[in-house]
């Protein structure tokens, strides 16, 4: 997956306006949770009621990182290399879920910010989160 420098451009725009409004991250896992229930065996030590104070949490580590990752597109392996670690070795999250939290992701970016939402916008976004996702999986064995 190569991001384009318009792929750049349309994702940095997005997470100018994001800012520090993460809302976003939470409100993805609630829906993540909701619409594909084999994802909360991951979380089964949370509060999976919508809006639990450890979903608001995880919400906004979630949106770091991925603010993080928008910020340093040019080498998401260096930027993302503990997580990586993390979600493969040590949480072993089967990769199909992360197509899964793509999705909600993307679901939840749009509703908030329509305006900025447009077919170029989605198109670059779901490249970058695929980019993200493919890092995270990428040491599996
Ligand atoms: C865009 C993809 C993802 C990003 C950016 C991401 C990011 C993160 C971050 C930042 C943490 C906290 C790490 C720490 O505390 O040091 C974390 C933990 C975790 N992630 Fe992910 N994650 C992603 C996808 C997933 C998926 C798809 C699953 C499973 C469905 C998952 C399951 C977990 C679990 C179980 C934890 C530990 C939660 C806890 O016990 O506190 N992650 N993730």
């Amino acid at each position: 997956m190569v991001l384009s420098p318009a792929d750049k451009t349309n994702v940095q725009a997005v997470w100018n306006k994001i800012g520090r409004l993460d809302t976003y991250g939470w409100e993805a896992l609630d829906r993540m949770f909701m619409s594909f229930p084999t994802t909360k065996t991951y979380f089964a030590h949370f509060d999976l009621s919508p809006g639990s104070a450890q979903i608001q949490q995880q919400g906004k580590k979630v949106a770091d990182a991925l603010a993080l990752a928008a910020a340093n597109m040019d080498d998401l392996p260096g930027a993302l290399s503990s997580l990586s670690d993390l979600h493969a070795h040590k949480l072993r999250v089967d990769p199909v879920n992360f197509k899964l939290l793509t999705h909600s992701l993307l679901v939840s970016l749009a509703t908030n910010y329509p305006e900025e939402f447009n077919p170029a916008v989605h198109a670059s976004l779901d490249k970058f989160l695929a980019s993200v996702s493919t890092v995270l999986t990428s040491k599996y064995r």
